[in-house]
C-alpha cells in the first residue's frame, strides 16, 4: 500500500519535503507537531485528514482550531484535494463528506459552544497553543473508544496551555516533530532575516524557531520554577505546623 506522502504526490503532486514525510507517514497514534509559521502544519495535517478518511470508509475526522475562520481554512485546504464536488456534512458548516461516508468537520474550539461527536477516528487540534484547556478536555475523550488518532499542531505560544504542558510530558505517549523556519529550505535565509529584525528576538525566536517563551504578564519563567522543586525535602507535615 502507498505511504500517504506517496499518494499525496501521486494524487495531487504534492511534494513533501523530508520532514514533512516524516510527519505525513508517521504510524504514531498521538502526535504533537510543533513548527514554525507557514512551515505546511496545516496542509500537511489536511492531507493526512484526507487520507485517513478514504482509507476509513464512515469514519469521523474532526478538526478543532481556535475560531471558525480558522475551521474554514483548514477545511478549505481538505477541500482543495477532494475530488469531484465537496459536499458538506449536515452536521456542520465547515465539512467535507466523502462518497465513502467519511466525514472531516471543522469546529471552532469556543467554550461552551463545543458539540459532542461520538466515536471521532481522528481529532487533530490545528494551532493548539491557542486553544482553551477546556477545549481539550472536550474533545479527547470523543476519540477514546477506538483509540482514535490525535494530532496536536501548533506554533509555540508562551508557557502554559495543554499543548505546552503535552511536549514537556515525558509519559504522555506523544511522537514530537519539531521544525523551525531555519531548518526549511521553503524560507529563504534573507527574508528570514528580515522577519527577525520586524519582529525583534523574542518573538522571531517563538513564531520561527519554536520557542516556548515565557510571556510578558508571567512573572517567573517556567524553567525556574520546574528547577526549584526538588526531591530532597520530606513534605511539610500539615498536622505539625
Ligand atoms: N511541500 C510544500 N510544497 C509547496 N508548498 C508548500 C509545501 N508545504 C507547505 N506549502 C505552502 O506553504 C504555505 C503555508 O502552509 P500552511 O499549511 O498554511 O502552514 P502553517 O499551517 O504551518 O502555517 C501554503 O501556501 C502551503 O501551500
Ligand atoms: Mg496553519
Amino acid at each position: 500500500m502507498r505511504t500517504p506522502s506517496e499518494w499525496a504526490r501521486a494524487e495531487f503532486g504534492f511534494e513533501a519535503d523530508a520532514r514533512q514525510r516524516e510527519v505525513l507517514d508517521t504510524e504514531a497514534r498521538r502526535v504533537l507537531l510543533c513548527c514554525s509559521r507557514q512551515w505546511g502544519k496545516s496542509t500537511v495535517t489536511a492531507l493526512r485528514a484526507l487520507h485517513f478518511a478514504e482509507h476509513h470508509p464512515g469514519s469521523t475526522t474532526l478538526c478543532v482550531t481556535p475560531t471558525q475562520r480558522q475551521s474554514g481554512l483548514f477545511l478549505e485546504k481538505v477541500q482543495r484535494y477532494v475530488k469531484g464536488p465537496v459536499v458538506r456534512d449536515a452536521r456542520e458548516a465547515a465539512s467535507v463528506k466523502l462518497a465513502n461516508g467519511s466525514s472531516i468537520i471543522g469546529l471552532p474550539g469556543q467554550e461552551g459552544t463545543i458539540r459532542g461527536f461520538d466515536d471521532v477516528g481522528f481529532l487533530i487540534l490545528d494551532e493548539a497553543a491557542l486553544i482553551q484547556d477546556c477545549v481539550y478536555t472536550a474533545t479527547r475523550p470523543m476519540r477514546v473508544l477506538s483509540d482514535g488518532l490525535l494530532w496536536m499542531i501548533s506554533t509555540p505560544h508562551g508557557q502554559s496551555g495543554f499543548f505546552h504542558v503535552a511536549w514537556h510530558d515525558e509519559e504522555g505517549g506523544w511522537t514530537r516533530f519539531k521544525v523551525s523556519a531555519a531548518e526549511c529550505e521553503r524560507f529563504r535565509p534573507e527574508v528570514l532575516a528580515v522577519e527577525r529584525v520586524a519582529l525583534g528576538e523574542r518573538m522571531y525566536a517563538q513564531e520561527y524557531l519554536c520557542e516556548f517563551l515565557p510571556s510578558d504578564l508571567q512573572m517567573i519563567p517556567a524553567q525556574l520554577v520546574e528547577g526549584a522543586v526538588t526531591d530532597d525535602e520530606e513534605p511539610l507535615d500539615e498536622a505539625a505546623l
